[in-house]
């Protein structure tokens, strides 16, 4: 794996070859966040699809979106590069492709609507996969891309960075999604001249050492550079962050952790 975990093939494989890291995260969100209102349905509120609308989903993950999508009445159309994610969507009766955000397998025009979210920070080259939403789109379509803003979960970074360096290990600066999160409407604007940007600020409320340790494991644990490939560090710094997480909780009776996130809405219009 090389330094830049967001876009290292390899990675990517080990984090969405099948949806069982996702789900531990969705699942983290649904449960333990600060604000009762939900996520998914605060972004499909930005999308607003109509009914008979056709919406293109692209990296779809596990297709958590489609059933809000569907409810409203419009029908969802998904990419993944993920086969395993493919196979998810398909299994629970969706119309879903392999492809690559980069280069789109639909026609021009073909859609209403757009999301692509909490992915563009995987794409390696974010410009041509915003051009190709831009390229599907009808006039007047939409696009949504909700992301994290920068500061999401900074305290588990620091935590991460902290107890990675008590072990040897140097840990990565930031974060996986630091390649596209809310601070990038330049380059949203770059393709989408008038998109804006609409922040939702929230936090975990962990109420034990345990689920804040499940949602550390699906992800953050892996963000050091030159990782063993035999996954060594893994135990390690879960057993390290125990102890951390332990101490925040036995002072506060919860850990609490930032985690805003947000999309971007934009409109193909033509004058642009
Ligand atoms: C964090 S998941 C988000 C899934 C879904 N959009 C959601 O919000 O629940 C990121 C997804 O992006 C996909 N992905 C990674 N690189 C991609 C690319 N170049 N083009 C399209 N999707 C990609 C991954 O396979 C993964 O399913």
């Amino acid at each position: 794996m090389g330094h830049d975990l967001s876009t290292d093939p390899g990675y990517l494989a080990y984090q969405y070859g099948d949806a069982a890291r996702l789900r531990i995260r969705q699942e983290a969100h649904r449960r333990y966040s600060e604000r009762p209102d939900d996520f998914l349905e605060w972004v499909v509120d930005h999308l607003d699809p109509q009914p008979g609308e056709r919406i293109g989903d692209v990296g779809c993950g596990p297709g958590i979106y489609h059933p809000l999508v569907a409810a409203r009445g419009a029908q969802v159309v998904a990419l993944d590069p993920s086969w395993g994610m493919v196979a998810e969507v398909a299994r629970q009766g969706g119309w879903v492709v392999q492809g690559d955000a980069q280069q789109l397998p639909w026609a021009h025009e073909a859609f209403h609507r757009v999301m692509a979210n909490h992915m563009l920070y995987h794409v390696p080259d974010r410009r041509a996969a915003l051009q190709e939403m831009w390229r599907v789109l009808r006039p007047g379509g939409r696009v949504v891309l909700a992301t994290n803003a920068g500061d999401h979960l900074r305290r588990l970074h620091e935590l991460h960075a902290q107890v990675a360096r008590s072990l040897g290990y140097r840990p990565l600066e930031g974060s996986v999604t630091e390649r596209f999160s809310l601070d990038h409407l330049a380059l949203v604007r770059s393709v989408f001249p008038n998109a804006r940007v609409h922040v939702r600020p929230d936090a975990f409320r962990f109420p034990t050492v345990e689920a804040a340790l499940a949602y550390y494991a699906s992800m953050a644990v892996d963000r050091i550079a030159d990782p063993p490939g035999d996954g060594s560090h893994r135990p390690r710094l879960l057993a390290a962050m125990a102890e951390v997480l332990q101490e925040v909780w036995a002072r506060d009776g919860v850990i609490r952790v930032e985690k805003t996130a947000g999309c971007f809405v934009a409109e193909k219009t033509v004058s642009g």
